[in-house]
């Protein structure tokens, strides 16, 4: 069976790993803690990377940090992972679902403005499939309503809107590290604080309410509780890995587009054969081909399709069971109006495999996928 998604490792995690044991400070902001932050502000130019234990924890700091109360509205689509709901949800929050764009299946700028009430807080775009939103128009209407943006991002390593890497765009973002994302460490991800505002919360929020960060630079004298805040950041054991895998970040990325524009290339056939469709990327976003996913005609042509992809021996699956209509999305979250998009592409959006190292089983899953159509 080719799986549908394989960690790669580049080779050098356990020899940074070993260097981290070496050095005995394990626990979190260390020198690799260091070089993962600075990493991330270089290549995102955010203007604070914070590494965290998640993108659900980054997510978490990103509603503490908006000073959310009960009831207060948070606008996303519901075409997205449950950490982008949960982590507002846990502040009292309500998200207020959106419906996403046909073609990308981010959420739909041209719809977010009539969803904003008297209680909206903040806009939660999704860059799907590292694929940006229009953050143009989503900046826009936060400036005009006084609204705080805080990118999802969690998909989006390596991938530009109009040259802005996604990650920098909004107040607050989130990025992922997930063992299924492009670079790994197993769990992981960041917080990006690119509005200065909150940059110095950010890093209380993340030592658990105090100011020990400020006491290590010598900024005080001792070190106290002053704000509420939680355990964010990992250990530098999960750090030394994704140091291995972030100096690989520009040969990973090659290696997932090569694999990606193949299976566009293969796909273009059975596209105008009216059997699926393709991913749509505008002209003005470079994508990190975080994903390979076809659009089959309906719910049981899908079921249809991955049934006879097993029997050919490739794993592929379906996302996402939208929130809206989830039984957690109805308890706490409402729909700012049907949602017809997300319904439909929750229905019948396949991913296909996605890993570095599949390079040489790629054929097989193609010839098997233009089978099972
Ligand atoms: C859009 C989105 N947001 C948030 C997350 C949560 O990321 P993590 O597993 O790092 O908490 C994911 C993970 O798949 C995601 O795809």
């Amino acid at each position: 069976m080719i799986p549908f998604n394989k960690p790669y490792m580049t080779g050098k995690e356990l020899w940074y790993i070993a260097q981290a044991h070496a050095q005995g400070h394990l626990a979190g902001d260390g020198s690799f803690t260091k070089l993962c932050n600075r990493w991330i502000e270089q290549r995102t130019g955010a203007e604070h990377g914070l590494l965290t234990h998640s993108c659900t924890a980054a997510l978490e700091m990103c509603a503490l940090l908006a000073d959310l109360a009960p009831g207060d509205e948070v606008i996303m689509p519901s075409y997205t992972f449950v950490s982008t709901a949960n982590a507002f949800v846990l502040r009292g929050a309500v998200p207020v679902f959106v419906d996403v764009r046909g073609d990308t299946f981010n959420l739909d700028e041209r719809l977010v403005e009539a969803a904003i009430t008297n209680r909206t807080r903040a806009i939660v775009p999704v860059h799907y499939a590292g694929v940006g939103c229009e953050m143009d128009a989503i900046t826009a209407i936060a400036r005009r309503h006084g609204l705080l943006v805080i990118e999802d991002a969690a998909q989006a390593v390596m991938s530009t809107y109009r040259g802005r890497p996604l990650g920098s765009i909004g107040d607050l973002a989130a990025i992922s590290f997930h063992e299924t994302k492009n670079i790994i460490s197993g769990e992981g991800g960041a917080l990006l604080v690119n509005n200065p505002a909150f940059a110095q919360r950010a890093e209380i929020i993340r030592e658990k309410g105090t100011n020990r960060s400020q006491f290590f630079r010598g900024q005080v004298d001792k070190y106290t509780w002053v704000d509420v805040g939680s355990s964010y950041l990992p250990g530098e054991i999960i750090a030394a890995f994704l140091w291995a895998q972030m100096e690989e970040v520009d040969a990973i990325t090659r290696r997932r587009l090569a694999m990606w524009h193949t299976y566009h290339q293969w796909f273009d056939e059975p596209e105008r054969a009216g059997k699926l469709r393709r991913p749509i990327v505008p002209a003005h976003c470079v994508h990190n081909a975080h994903m390979y996913y076809v659009l089959l005609p309906d719910l049981a042509r899908r079921s249809a399709v991955i049934e006879r992809l097993k029997a050919l021996g490739v794993h592929s699956v379906f996302h996402y069971v939208p929130l809206h209509s989830s039984p957690a999305g109805l308890k706490y979250g409402r729909a700012a109006a049907d949602l017809p998009v997300t319904d439909d592409v929750g229905d019948r959006l396949l991913r296909l495999p996605m890993w570095v190292g599949m390079e040489d089983e790629q054929t097989k899953i193609i010839h098997a996928v233009l089978q099972a159509l």
